[in-house]
């Protein structure tokens, strides 16, 4: 697969104009079965932005994240987190649906590493236009696409943590050069905080206590605003 960067126009000044241009995308193969890129919406000059996995079933006919279950539990827990939902940006590490059809139904694949790395470009392009306080990073996706592929987001969700060098930068996490902190000279005032992703406390055995801890988690993202 080609990757994103090729589609990425180097002169898009603003999230439109990259949304526009990820309409196209053929950076890998999961163009071809989804309907259509689902792109990330919101405010461009948010204090928070939020980086989920991929769009599900209904943000792939819809063509906006995180408007299905997932989202709208993500949606209360924000407001519970005492969060303003006008003022969040909201994307995904991969733009396009991969899923399995079992008959009628579409069945939810989990993105592999050539689909992250693939479409990373894109999401480092949005953070190029972004200049949130605090990204909070939903599962293990997407802490995939910002923290590389060793980070455990079970054993370090609810840290505010350094912006990775790795986040900056359109190519592999092998050529970044990070310092043993793993933070860069100037990388930019953003902190970074993982937790588990929404799909994971809907899947939960007891989701009153894993929703509990993804709002306690988005606290710590709320009492970091400037
Ligand atoms: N799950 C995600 O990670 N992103 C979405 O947009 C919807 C569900
Ligand atoms: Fe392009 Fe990403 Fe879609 Fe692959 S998943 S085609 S890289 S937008």
């Amino acid at each position: 697969a080609p990757g994103a960067q090729e589609f990425i126009p180097p002169r898009a000044d603003t999230i439109d104009e990259l949304r526009a241009a990820a309409a196209g995308c053929r950076g890998c193969e999961l163009y071809r079965d989804a309907s259509q890129t689902v792109f990330g919406r919101g405010d461009e000059h948010a204090r928070v932005v939020f980086v989920g996995e991929q769009p599900g079933d209904v943000e792939d006919q819809k063509g906006l994240p995180f408007v299905g279950p997932a989202g709208r539990l993500l949606r209360r827990a924000v407001d519970d987190a005492g969060l303003d939902p006008g003022q969040i940006y909201l994307t995904n590490a991969v733009k396009h649906f991969r899923f399995e059809r079992r008959g009628t139904r579409r069945v939810h694949q989990t993105p592999d590493r050539v689909h992250i790395t693939a479409c990373r470009p894109w999401l480092v392009a949005e953070f190029a236009r972004l200049h949130p306080d605090v990204v909070v990073v939903l599962g293990a996706t997407a802490a995939k696409a910002l923290l590389g592929p060793t980070f455990r987001v079970t054993r370090q969700r609810g840290e505010l943590l350094p912006w990775p060098a790795a986040a900056q930068h359109p190519e592999d996490f092998a050529r970044v050069p990070v310092d043993r902190t793993g933070a860069v000279a100037d990388a930019p005032a953003t902190r970074l905080l993982a937790t588990i992703h929404p799909s994971a406390v809907l899947r939960a055995d007891n989701q009153d206590v894993a929703y509990e801890g993804l709002v306690a988690d988005l606290r710590v993202a709320a009492g970091a605003l400037k």
